[in-house]
């Protein structure tokens, strides 16, 4: 799944680069950022670290991609957006998407999104795309069926996060 840089309107993706560790912590430590997430907020910038290292090493495995958001002018990291969980013989995976705070309700998912979606039918060819969020995450939700995702399913109980138990909604997009 090799991908370098895509470019839209306002934004770059593109492979996160080392040196954006912090930026990455700050905007995945915040509690709000991470309240529906499946795993704790960062609490250590080593967290950024790790992750950079493995998403480098998928990517060039050729398995899952996970790509920064930037501001196109200002270089600027505003959050990532992931295809993962790629099964290459039925052509689907899923999709997955975090933004900084101060950046909510402008579309930088809308446009990403669009992106990586182009990229994944057109490119990679995958058949299915699929998300699975929170039920009470609304503005994943909204996100999603912006893009042209159809929830298809509610699975009960589906997840346990420091005893915490939740269901799952399941979105999916076909080419
Ligand atoms: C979900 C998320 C990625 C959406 O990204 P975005 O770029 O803000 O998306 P959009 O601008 O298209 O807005 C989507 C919806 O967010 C909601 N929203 C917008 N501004 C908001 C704000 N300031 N605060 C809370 N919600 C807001 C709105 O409901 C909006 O829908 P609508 O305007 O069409 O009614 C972003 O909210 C986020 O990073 N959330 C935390 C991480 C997460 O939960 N990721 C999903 C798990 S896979």
């Amino acid at each position: 799944m090799l991908i370098t840089k895509i470019e839209t309107e306002r934004l770059t993706l593109r492979v996160i680069a080392e040196g954006d560790a912090r930026d990455l912590f700050d905007i995945f430590s915040d509690h709000e950022v991470m309240k529906y997430w499946n795993t704790a907020p960062w609490s250590s910038i080593d967290e950024a670290r790790s992750f950079i290292t493995s998403s480098t090493e998928t990517m060039n495995n050729n398995t899952d991609v996970t790509l920064g958001i930037y501001l196109k002018n200002t270089e600027q990291l505003l959050g990532k957006i992931m295809l993962f969980n790629y099964q290459k013989e039925s052509r689907r995976a899923e999709i997955g998407f975090g933004v900084s705070r101060k950046f909510w309700g402008q579309g930088i998912i809308f446009e990403a999104g669009n992106a990586l979606i182009t990229y994944a039918f057109n490119t990679l060819h995958l058949r299915r795309i699929e998300a699975e969020i929170d039920p009470d995450n609304i503005s994943s939700g909204k996100a999603l069926e912006r893009l042209g995702f159809i929830k298809e399913g509610h699975l009960k109980q589906r997840w346990e996060i420091n005893g915490v138990v939740s269901d799952s909604a399941i979105y999916g997009l076909l080419a």
